[in-house]
């Protein structure tokens, strides 16, 4: 496992269900919260301005979100379960977007408990503050560069932590674990959810339109900062940071048609994919003829579509 370079900080994202239309700051634990985290120079020509959602902040990419939180809702309350998550229990969720995991924190911690939500956009900060607004358990918001600033709130006395599809989207991985070690308890528990291996995504029988969409969607991803696989870098950065790694999962996918995490690869591809022509990544004839080898697999019923590798991480900071 390498440790990630600081890059260029961007935010693209993982697969979808279908609600689309068809065709160094390693100096220690906690010290890196109370300073700025250095910065990379850009690369050359990335496809997105510094911040900006290679997806959008449109309702279509909520929605997206949202149901793509409910397809892998019971994988993340079995990771939460094991990791000790209870009631009274004072929780953050890095990086929340619009607050589905946010919800079940929520009831899973209840009125005793809280949830500190993190996040950087602001759509999804108002998001959040609507939602939760009148909540029965405490919901702190707070809008956080996680690559610039520290999480403000109750530094050091957090229980656990919840962190999905964000390490993939940081320039620097290092600096936000450190920001989560910063904000846990001695003994407190961080939970993630990040790609072990993005290749696996694919058709069965094998695409080659697939295989050269999966391509581009990485190239996007790094060429803007990014680090795809990255539950290594994850792991490397816990084990520096004070962390005793206690449980790692592999959670592979595989569905046909009529199952619903069907949705999550073809979705991801039927609105990514022109994305990627939007932004000047790729060209209508190919994406053209990808959207329609998945809807021919959708046909003919005896495809599969192999989900990108997820990687289930609990670690727990040591006493200090
Ligand atoms: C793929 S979404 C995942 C949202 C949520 N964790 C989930 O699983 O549904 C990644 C989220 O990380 C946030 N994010 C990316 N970089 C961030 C940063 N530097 N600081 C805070 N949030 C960041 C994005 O704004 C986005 O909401």
């Amino acid at each position: 496992m390498t440790h990630p370079t600081k890059k260029k900080a961007l935010y693209i994202e993982g697969p979808s269900p279908r609600a689309f239309p068809k065709s160094e700051g390693s100096s220690g634990r906690g010290t890196v919260a109370r300073m700025s985290a250095p910065r990379a120079p850009a690369r050359d020509n990335p496809p997105l301005a510094q911040g900006q959602y290679l997806l959008g902040e449109a309702e279509i990419e909520r929605e997206r979100l949202g149901r793509q939180h409910e397809l892998w809702r019971a994988q993340v309350l079995e990771g939460w379960a094991r990791a000790g998550f209870a009631a009274g229990m004072r929780v953050i969720d890095v990086g929340a977007g619009p607050g589905h995991a946010t919800a079940d924190l929520a009831s899973l911690v209840g009125p005793a408990g809280s949830v500190t939500a993190v996040e950087r956009s602001s759509e999804s900060i108002d998001d959040l503050r609507r939602r939760f607004a009148g909540s029965a358990t405490p919901i702190r918001v707070e809008q956080v560069d996680l690559m610039t600033d520290a999480i403000p709130v109750d530094a050091g006395l957090h229980d656990a932590s919840w962190c999905r599809w964000v390490a993939m989207f940081v320039p620097d991985i290092d600096c936000l674990v450190a920001r989560i070690a910063a904000a846990l308890k001695p003994g407190g528990v961080a939970v993630f959810h990040e790609y072990a291996n993005y290749r696996t995504y694919g058709l069965l029988p094998h695409s080659a339109e697939v295989e050269e969409f999966v391509t581009r969607a990485v190239r996007g991803l790094e060429a803007c900062g990014g680090t795809v696989n990255a539950a290594g870098p994850v792991v490397t950065a816990l084990a520096r940071h004070g962390f005793t790694i206690e449980h790692l999962r592999l959670l592979p996918t595989i569905a046909r048609p009529h199952e619903p995490f069907w949705q999550w690869p073809s979705g991801f591809i039927r609105i990514f994919a022109p994305r990627l022509v939007s932004l000047g990544l790729w060209d209508d004839a190919s994406v053209s003829k990808l959207l329609a080898t998945i809807d021919r697999a959708e046909q003919d019923g005896t495809s599969a579509f192999i989900g990108p590798l997820n990687c289930s991480i609990i670690a727990r900071l040591d006493p200090r």
